[in-house]
């Protein structure tokens, strides 16, 4: 047909032409569903979405804002079943601007406009959702009304504080003088799960809710500017609740920035904040096994300049005795990566005590390590990065691949092997190879590692260093890589955020071959609806459904409630654009792609 490289890739859908429209779309042959959208009741006794009408009651109820992570846990548990399952969906932020009449565009001014029923309502649209989904004969995904299984998690459910950090005096507020028990989990965005069952919640941009002068004039002031804690906050919460006053509560930021895990398939369990994984801006945390049966965490902190982690847990995972799992993630050893010139990855441990990490330098214990994550890895000299955003292990060929959104902000002087183009408008994705181990099986464990560079953003022949394979097409390319998921046949799925102002482009989600003749050919699949990024590629087990997360659609310049630039996915007169999940399957059956 008129895809290039028909023949070289292994992928069989014709690419997708760009277009700028209200709508999305996806590549011929697949149809697309929406399952479920912001204000969707997900509690039996929530009421049906009323924009006009929304409350805080009505949203702890329902369907959170900004869907991002998405992970699917088949029904029932243990079972590969691809038609019946449990949705966990991460809700990562409010767009107020297009959450609720008559505040104006922009983001930040409508924020500077809530009032307090509005923050409330806010407050619940955070968090993540939990939600019992079946594909009926007529192949359509439903949610499923009534399930026992379906949950809503916010900015006020009480979690556990688990780990060497847990109890920290920095971790204690008024609230709680133990410093243990945490209300709410933040900025969900990426996550990952666990080989026990378990699903994982990353707390993302964490300062965007406190504010106070402490942020300039406190006696953390250093540890908060580290985090971008500012004194004007993003959000206005602090006018209503005291908690994420900084000049009240200096304590409580530190109680974010943490991994979450609860049980999908338990509502009733007590989400639990992990600190062995450090406190940073954790985009995702995804999982791979060593040889021996430890679990290792790949982590990124997406920021400008910010760092990759790993986690490899002290025990191995035992598959026989789920209890033997239960606090897995407790113990273990974190480490920052610092990606060498000469293509060697080293993973350099933040343990308490060792190198520079001592009292002399602050760090009276490994409470003290994790609380300031950032600063304990500049001190190990970690590389800078372009803003890390989903790290994730491909199944089929162990390689783990790292998506490096952009950074312009870097110069010519900043430059290294793993981050060469200074001003990075596009952003790059690094591949990992870990070592084998004596059975061949990759070794993620391993003190290091190799990497080399598998995309590089941007329009080939034209922005200087794009890289990929020599016949990706006009339209094939991408901008600003931010999640990413694998098929079984261990092909790369690469979602993009921001490429609309990075490259004039919707964003959207790509496709290429990791190994053989089409590696790094990647191809346009499905294309976002206008102001949206895509979020949570996640595939049922037979590769039958891919769901996608569809955030901050309409979000735009000049887009508000009221004038949206899309009214996606309801396209109804006075119905806003809704952040929704959607399933994409193939036509008459069969594999996606
Ligand atoms: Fe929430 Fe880094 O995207
Ligand atoms: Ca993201
Ligand atoms: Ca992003």
């Amino acid at each position: 047909g008129n895809t290039p490289g028909a023949g070289i890739s292994s992928l069989r859908f014709p690419e997708l032409r760009h277009q700028s429209a209200e709508g999305d779309a996806v590549a011929e042959g697949h149809e697309i569903q929406t399952v479920l959208r912001w204000g969707d009741p997900i509690l039996p006794d929530a009421p049906e979405f009323d924009p006009l009408r929304q409350s805080a009651e009505a949203q702890a109820r329902q369907f959170g804002y900004n869907c991002d992570y998405l992970d699917f846990f088949p029904l029932p548990r243990g079972s590969r079943n691809s038609g019946h399952g449990v949705l966990v969906v991460n809700h990562e932020y409010a767009s107020t601007q297009l959450m609720f009449p008559g505040l104006g565009a922009g983001l930040l001014e409508s924020r500077r406009r809530v009032d307090e029923a509005q923050a409330r309502t806010e407050m619940m649209a955070h968090g993540a959702s939990v939600v019992e989904v079946k594909r009926g004969g007529d192949g359509r995904w439903a949610p499923v009304r009534e399930s026992r299984f379906n949950r809503r998690i916010t900015a006020g459910t009480p979690m556990r504080v688990s780990g060497p950090a847990a109890g920290h005096p920095r971790l204690r507020t008024s609230a709680d003088p133990e410093g243990r028990r945490v209300l709410g989990t933040l900025n969900n965005c990426a996550g990952g799960n666990t080989p026990w069952g378990t699903v994982l919640t990353a707390e993302e941009n964490f300062n965007f809710y406190f504010s106070g002068e402490a942020a300039e004039a406190g006696e953390q002031r250093d540890a908060y500017k580290r985090y971008a804690i500012t004194k004007a906050g993003v959000y206005t919460w602090g006018r209503f609740e005291p908690r994420f006053d900084l000049d009240r509560e200096p304590n409580e930021p530190n109680r974010f920035g943490w991994v979450v895990e609860f049980d999908p398939y338990d509502p009733g369990s007590v989400p639990v904040k992990r600190t062995a994984l450090g406190r940073f801006k954790h985009e995702g945390c995804t999982h791979a096994l060593a040889p021996d049966g430890r679990v290792v965490f790949y982590s990124g902190d997406d920021e400008r300049f910010e760092y990759v982690y790993r986690f490899v847990t002290a025990r191995p995972w035992n598959p026989d005795d789920p209890a033997a799992n239960r606090d897995l993630l407790d113990e273990g050893t974190l480490s920052v990566a610092r990606f060498e010139a000469d293509g060697t990855v080293r993973w350099l441990p933040l343990v308490h005590g060792e190198g520079p990490l001592t009292a002399a330098n602050g760090f009276t214990g490994q409470g003290d390590v994790l609380v300031e994550t950032r600063r304990a890895a500049d001190l190990l000299g970690a590389t800078p990065m372009d803003r890390p955003e989903d790290v994730e292990t491909n199944p089929v060929n162990g390689r783990v691949y790292v998506m490096l959104t952009n950074n312009v902000l870097r110069t010519e002087a900043q430059v290294n092997a793993a981050n060469p183009r200074p001003r990075n408008v596009h952003g790059h994705v690094l591949e990992i190879v870990p070592p084998p181990a004596a059975a061949g099986a990759p070794d993620h464990a391993a003190p290091e590692a190799r990497w080399n560079i598998f995309i590089a953003g941007g329009k080939p022949g034209v922005d200087p260093g794009a890289q990929y394979h020599r016949a990706t097409s006009d339209v094939g390319w991408l901008s600003c890589p931010d999640n990413c998921a694998f098929d079984s046949r261990g092909r790369i799925w690469i979602a993009t955020d921001g490429a609309d102002d990075a490259a004039g482009l919707v964003d959207g989600l790509y496709a290429a071959d990791t190994a053989g003749r089409g590696r790094a050919l990647t191809r346009l699949f499905y294309q976002a609806p206008t102001g949206a990024e895509v979020c949570g590629p996640r595939f049922t087990p037979d590769d039958t459904t891919l769901f996608l997360a569809i955030q901050h659609p309409g979000e735009d310049p000049d887009s508000s409630f009221d004038r949206p630039s899309t009214r996606w996915p309801d396209f109804l007169p006075d119905r806003p654009p809704r952040p929704s999940v959607v399933a994409i399957t193939r036509r008459g059956g069969g594999p996606v792609g």
